[in-house]
């Protein structure tokens, strides 16, 4: 990170209230949880937040479609996402949502704002409509044949088979999918931000190392092909915030749900006496980043840093970038059993598994990352079993049988020690850079090494002979001790066995106290740390997803 007075306001993008949490979105929480933790473990001042994104045309259909309001579902979704993240330990200082007295505050100064600097413009513009439901329709609500292949049965923004991309009006016979009834092209007004307004601002905020240096390329196209006006309102019926002034126009939900990102920290600053306005104006003395993936940079590299320009408050210092989530090499998929619910994840392995796997696999880069399940098994068990814990468990026992639990008073091996901290500041470089990837290429290769001090020393060897004991203990706690940095390396990334492992070697784990050696101190009697996961388990864990997919109602997605 760039300035290391700033506090961090960091958050993931909010997930959408009209479905489950999977093993793609866990990804960007992941990430994010771990750069945070890092933060955190440095003794930085973060604020890490997410909500629910609960408003737009696909959530108030999808609550038509269960038989219930709009704010039943939302509540229910809410509660079933919170739960799932806190079981893979993302650790937020707060979750809200977007159907808020906060977020509407918020949204109102923010459109009230603009419009009074002439920033929002007003015209007709011709939709399609649903004369039977008596609403407008969102493209991906209107499906035809498609004009260039004609395919049948295409979304109304491009064709699967022929990949071509259109305007529904394009569609030969189009249809609602949610009536059936041929839509008619209906004239209404329209509220649009003036985007072109900002090109030159946007130019020189893209300089600023906000974005990912490989996007650059892209926000250049998007320059060159000309800004925008973006369209900001959704006539009724909708869910969502009526626009201020107007009689049935709604915010559309992509304007509203970065705001959401704000409402939420100022929950939360409330909640803490901490003064919101403070935190978020133009010269505030933090760094806002936000985690996305590729598909919404759009949206957060131009509409959302605009908007807040337009109104002076703080503009994105990082968008973080990540790729998309595929398993076994291919996009999830419901009919393989490889679209897994986080929820159904949970109820067969434990969390951890994942963020390792995950971490092993990020660079940084934006390029998508493939949950190989065979390989899950194996990375997992070969490298926090077998080697990591290993660690641990094969000194741990000598130390509570023979020494009552007694760490020695010294252990020498200065050479040893020092290679392993002399690792500290390149593994720091890597959190910082998000490369967890390279942190852990790094911790197992110390991990190889200390395996290898211990099958040199041979303690079970040592054991037999009485007149080796001090020795012994020597040895043991050495190895306990390298466990210990390695851990403490590894703490972002798996919480709870360095939660657990501190309890066992009885002490705090802190990014300060690694150098400091554990010695004559008593430590507890050793538990089985993690445990060893196999494909039997992969498999329950598939066929579970299949039941999830059988158990729902029947859905266009
Ligand atoms: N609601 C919007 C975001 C609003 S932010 C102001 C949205 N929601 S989403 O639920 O569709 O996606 C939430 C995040 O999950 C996005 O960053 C998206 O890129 C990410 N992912 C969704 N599916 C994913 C994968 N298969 N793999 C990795 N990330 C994925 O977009
Ligand atoms: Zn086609």
């Amino acid at each position: 990170m760039s300035n290391s007075n700033k506090k961090l306001l960091i958050t993931t993008a909010l997930p959408y209230a009209n479905g489950s949490i999977h093993l793609g979105h866990i990804l960007e929480h992941i990430q994010a949880d771990i750069f945070v933790r890092f933060q955190r473990m440095l003794g930085r001042d973060v604020t890490f937040v997410c909500a629910d994104d609960q408003h737009g045309s696909p959530i108030m259909i999808k609550a038509q479609q269960l038989g219930k309001t709009p704010e039943e579902m939302i509540a229910e979704v809410e509660q079933e996402h919170q739960r799932d993240f806190a079981g893979f330990g993302i650790s937020y200082d707060n979750y809200y949502r977007t159907n808020s007295p906060e977020n509407q505050e918020i949204s109102n100064f923010i459109y009230n704002n603009l419009k009074d600097k002439g920033y929002i413009q007003v015209r007709k513009i011709s939709q399609l409509f649903d004369p039977e439901k008596q609403m407008f329709l969102p493209d991906r609500f209107v499906k035809g044949t498609c004009p260039k292949c004609k395919a049948q049965d295409q979304y109304g923004d491009n064709c699967e088979v022929c990949g071509a991309t259109y305007s529904p009006t394009e569609l030969i016979n189009p249809y609602s999918s949610i009536s059936g009834a041929t839509p008619v092209l209906k004239e209404s007004e329209h509220y649009f931000f003036d985007l072109p307004k900002f090109q030159e601002f946007l130019k020189d905020w893209v300089k600023n190392d906000t974005i990912p240096t490989e996007m650059v390329n892209k926000l250049q196209e998007w320059f060159e092909s000309g800004l925008q006006q973006w369209d900001i309102s959704r006539d009724a019926p909708y869910f969502g915030f009526k626009i201020p002034g107007t009689e049935n126009k709604y915010f559309y939900v992509w304007l509203d749900a970065p705001v959401g990102y704000l409402a939420s920290f100022k929950n939360y600053f409330d909640k803490k006496g901490i003064d919101f306005a403070s935190m978020m104006n133009k010269d505030a003395n933090t760094e806002l980043c936000h985690f996305i993936g590729k598909d919404i940079l759009y949206f957060h590299s131009l509409f959302w840093p605009a908007v807040l320009h337009g109104v002076d408050l703080k503009t994105p210092d990082k968008i973080f970038v990540h790729g998309y989530v595929t398993v076994n090499g291919a996009k999830m998929s419901k009919s393989k059993g490889t679209f897994i619910k986080a929820s159904t994840y949970l109820k067969h392995f434990n969390p951890e598994c994942l963020r390792y796997y995950y971490a092993a696999k990020m660079n940084g880069k934006i390029d998508d990352l493939d949950l190989n399940l065979e390989d899950f098994v194996a990375k997992v068990n070969s490298d926090i079993v077998n080697k990591l814990v290993n660690l641990a468990s094969r000194t741990a026992g000598f130390i509570t049988k023979l020494f009552n639990g007694k760490l020695a008073s010294n252990i020498g091996e200065d050479e040893l020690f020092k290679k392993f901290l002399d690792k500290k500041a390149s593994i720091e470089e890597s959190y910082n850079k998000r490369e967890f990837s390279k942190v852990i290429r790094e911790v197992m290769a110390l991990a190889d090494e200390a395996n290898r001090y211990v099958d040199e020393k041979a303690p079970w060897v040592m054991a037999k002979d009485e007149s080796l004991r001090e020795e012994l203990q020597k040895v043991c706690t050495a190895s306990l001790n390298l466990y210990r940095i390695l851990i403490s390396y590894m703490l972002p990334i798996l919480p709870e066995l360095a939660k657990k492992s501190a309890d066992f070697l009885n002490i705090e784990l802190t990014w300060d106290s690694i150098e400091k050696q554990l010695l004559d101190t008593e430590i507890k009697p050793f538990k089985a740390l993690f445990a060893r996961i196999d494909m039997k388990t992969v498999e329950a864990m598939q066929q579970d997803s299949l039941k999830d997919l059988a158990a729902q109602k029947p859905s266009k997605e």
